[in-house]
């Protein structure tokens, strides 16, 4: 990141916290317990924007690292995952940090009929793509959350399911960049890029 400094706190292990319900019933593992080297990337392309009165939605956020930079550049966050556990650590990581945002409990599968719609800015998202099931399900879900013209950030460590997400979106008239970005965060399985994902929904 640049001149921010945050601690992050998070679970001991992600391993303990597998519940065999959770996997029976939709095959939910709790990867939100790590915090992924996409968020530092992520977080990163976030600090150095400003962001005041941007109206900011992160899908999976996990512990919130993105989130809470986001709120820090003065967005108006809501920071939501389909774990109400990993909304905890996005408070309480929020709350260590100085920064004031919301969290939802969100599922990309089932986006509860309140959600205000069509209202965000920015949507963003940290290794989201790590299922084939992921990119069609967020391909449905962004144009029900983001305003005509608004963009969307993903930063994905490569996984091969990405085009499941860009494909559609495409197809339906969004723009589409990428940006390779090289991270110095923990090193993976995945290697040290990262790709940034930036699409603009149309109609702006
Ligand atoms: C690999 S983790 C990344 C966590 C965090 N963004 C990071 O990079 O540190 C994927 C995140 O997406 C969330 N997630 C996966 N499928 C989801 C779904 N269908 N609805 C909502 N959140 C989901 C997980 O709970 C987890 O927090």
């Amino acid at each position: 990141m640049g001149a921010l400094s945050l601690t992050v706190a998070r679970p001991r292990s992600a391993e303990d916290l597998i519940d065999e319900d959770d996997y029976a019933r939709d095959e939910r593992l709790p990867y939100w317990a790590e915090l992924w080297p996409s968020a530092h990337v992520l977080a990163a392309a976030l600090e150095a924007r400003d962001l005041t009165g941007a109206r900011v939605v992160e899908l999976g956020c996990g512990v919130g690292l993105p989130a809470i930079v986001a709120a820090l550049r003065a967005a108006d966050v809501l920071a939501t995952d389909w774990y109400e556990d990993a909304l905890g650590f996005a408070r309480a990581n929020a709350d260590a940090a100085g920064a004031r945002l919301t969290t939802r409990l969100l599922d990309w599968n089932a986006p509860p009929a309140d959600l205000s719609t069509a209202a965000a800015d920015l949507v963003i998202g940290a290794d989201l793509l790590y299922e084939e099931r992921n990119g069609p399900a967020l391909a449905r879900l962004l144009p029900l959350l983001l305003r005509p013209g608004g963009e969307v950030l993903i930063a994905d460590p490569r996984r091969p399911h990405a085009d499941g997400l860009i494909a559609p979106l495409t197809a339906a008239g969004w723009s589409h960049a990428r940006s390779d970005v090289r991270h110095t965060a923990r090193q993976d399985e995945s290697g040290p890029v990262i790709h940034l994902h930036r699409l603009i929904a149309p109609g702006g």
